[in-house]
């Protein structure tokens, strides 16, 4: 239905993408795509799991040139063969993984690489906080980026890409990480940046979302688009069936199968971080065969520093760990693998999978000195690959083969990886993070389902995620933490998304109708949520082809994003 411009005034689109196709070796990743994007719109751009989206999107921002096919921006035909050029025709791209240092300042973040435009004082600061108001992003630029919280974050990397003067802004699945009031703030700019005449374009699996925030949403199916659509004349079912051709998947747990038996047991938990502050703090909580527990948290308060101790990559300053009975506080990470923990990390880059290396050596990653990943001491390579080709197959791990490289899969697709790995052999604990991050609504009902079979077999699983649904709905019993310490307790039974979500910033833990579905565990949890503890945020798959200008490489900011100085790698 592409090339049906509804031509009001004679304004050409922002964007026309007209036969573009992109191959990589064994995967035709775009073909034949047409899109157009009118100036001052929000267009989504949904579809599954390795559809092609952000091959498109890298195609637009110049990180790859395209096979065939031509870009035009407002009516004229361009070549965009950098990220430099792109910026250069006013696009920018804000990648899903922050891209910016913690140690440095809003401003200097924001002028790195872009010092021609204002310099790197007052004339920065001017211009900052004049976008900073024209917009509505509420960036002061003297803050300390490692001050702020995960949407405020976001905003700084929209308004960097405003600052170098995009008036195309591209966003690959930049909700998958807020917490429903951050995404309603976050559609609040992006109107803003509408009614500036700005044109946006979003990338996201959550249906919902895209029907709330875009005026036109394009399909991608196999590579190639397969319809547009107005969002008031599709549901979000049908925006799934165009997408998958299959139902939308309802997060949900049938009978309990929870036992009396503790799996694993948190007491007393202390966590340090570098600078001797509690990120978490008394923390206790136990977790029966058969039960899933949830963490409700805004990121950065404190759950990624719990699972990390659990997973022994972070010592316990104090408390205690055990594990069916056995206490592990003191263990190495791979005893606690061994003895049966299973692991789907926050940041799969950093701890879930080797970007440059093959599929079945990933499969192998965690549980080298298990079968059928090993015989012995040695590693086997042909166990090792019949047992990846049974992940991909039961997880619909979109690949060409198991000897392909991992960074060659999708977002999605890694992380389908990854959690099909964790629940081989039979873990006894499953600590998850985020399972479904970035995975289509096909995909994650057959994650689900896979986790609700392992429950219905003993699994004890510690959920994190920032999806509430999928955390209400999967959850046998709900925490709520904050500032490292567990405040509260949800059934998940009747409490909504909007409570759980407005106790998980510390503020109203009781508000609302007083039916006690979030029943606070602690006093003094008035104030709004401290977010100073931030998290990693480099979830992100797409790593670039080319340099990105607009993401310099600085002391704190490695490719992969960025750390805090006293979050090193623990591994
Ligand atoms: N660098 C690469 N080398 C080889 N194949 C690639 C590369 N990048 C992407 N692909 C392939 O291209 C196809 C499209 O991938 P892409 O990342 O664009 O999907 P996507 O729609 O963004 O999916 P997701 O929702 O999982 O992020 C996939 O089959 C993927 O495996
Ligand atoms: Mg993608």
């Amino acid at each position: 239905m592409s090339g049906t411009q509804t031509g009001r005034g004679a304004a050409p689109p922002a964007v026309e993408l007209r036969g573009i196709t992109k191959r990589f070796p064994g995967v035709v990743a775009n073909h034949d795509i047409d899109i157009e994007v009118a100036a001052g719109t929000v267009h989504a751009i949904v579809g599954e799991n390795g559809a092609g989206k952000s091959t498109l999107m890298k195609t637009l921002y110049g990180m790859h040139r395209p096979d065939e096919g031509t870009i035009a921006v407002n009516g004229a035909r361009v070549d965009l063969n950098s990220p430099a050029a792109a910026i250069g025709h006013g696009i920018g791209m804000v990648h899903q993984h922050f891209m910016l240092a913690d140690n440095l300042t809003v401003l200097e973040n924001v002028v790195l690489g872009a010092e021609r435009e204002h310099g790197i004082g007052a004339a920065a600061r001017k211009r900052i906080r004049a976008l900073s108001e024209q917009y509505g992003l509420g960036v002061d630029p003297d803050r300390l980026m490692e001050e702020l919280g995960v949407g405020d974050r976001q905003r700084v990397e929209i308004l960097k890409v405003l600052y170098r003067g995009a008036n195309i802004v591209i966003l690959d699945e930049p909700t998958a990480v807020l917490v429903p009031q951050e995404v309603e703030e976050l559609f609040g700019n992006l109107r803003e940046l509408k009614r500036e005449g700005l044109t946006v374009i979003f990338i996201s699996h959550k249906l919902d979302e895209v029907l709330g925030v875009a005026d036109t949403i394009t399909v991608i199916r196999r590579g190639t688009t397969v319809d547009t659509v107005a969002p008031a004349d599709v549901t979000a079912r049908e925006l799934a069936t165009l997408m998958v051709g299959g139902e939308l998947p309802v997060p949900e747990l049938s009978e309990s199968t929870v036992t009396d038996e503790v799996m694993l047991r948190v007491e007393g938990l202390r966590v340090e971080s570098a600078d001797g502050r509690a990120a978490v703090d008394d923390l206790s909580l136990s977790i029966r065969r058969g039960e899933i527990v949830g963490i409700a948290g805004v990121e950065g308060n404190g759950q990624s520093e719990l699972i990390e101790a659990i997973m022994g990559m972070r010592p316990a300053a104090r408390g205690s760990l055990t594990l069916g009975g056995v206490d592990i506080t003191a263990w190495e990470t791979r005893r606690i693998r061994e003895a049966g923990v299973g692991y789907v990390p926050e940041d799969r880059h950093r701890h879930g999978i080797l970007l440059e290396s093959p599929l079945w050596e990933n499969r192998v990653l965690g549980h080298q000195t298990r079968r059928p990943s090993a015989n012995g001491v040695w590693i086997d390579a042909a166990a090792a690959k019949a047992d990846t080709r049974r992940i991909v197959d039961a997880y619909d791990v979109r690949t060409p083969g198991v000897d392909v490289l991992a960074d060659a899969l999708s977002g999605g697709n890694q992380q389908k990886l990854i959690v099909g790995r964790e629940m081989s052999g039979e873990p006894r604990v499953l600590v998850a993070a985020h399972p479904t991050r970035g995975v289509d609504v096909g995909a994650q009902a057959a994650i689900w389902e896979h986790l609700r079979r392992a429950r219905a077999q003993g699994l004890a699983v510690l959920l994190v995620s920032a999806d509430l649904d999928e955390l209400i709905g999967m959850s046998d019993s709900l925490h709520v933490i904050l500032r490292g310490r567990l405040v509260a307790e949800a059934d998940p039974a009747t409490v909504t998304p909007e409570r759980l979500g407005s106790a998980m910033t510390g503020a109203g833990l009781d508000e609302g109708t007083g039916e006690g579905t979030v029943e606070s565990v602690e006093e003094g949890t008035g104030e709004g949520a401290d977010q100073s503890d931030q998290p990693d945020r480099s979830d992100q798959p797409d790593r670039s082809d080319r340099p990105d200008p607009a993401a310099p490489d600085t002391p704190g900011t490695p490719d992969t994003g960025t750390q805090r100085p006293d979050d090193e790698d623990p591994a």
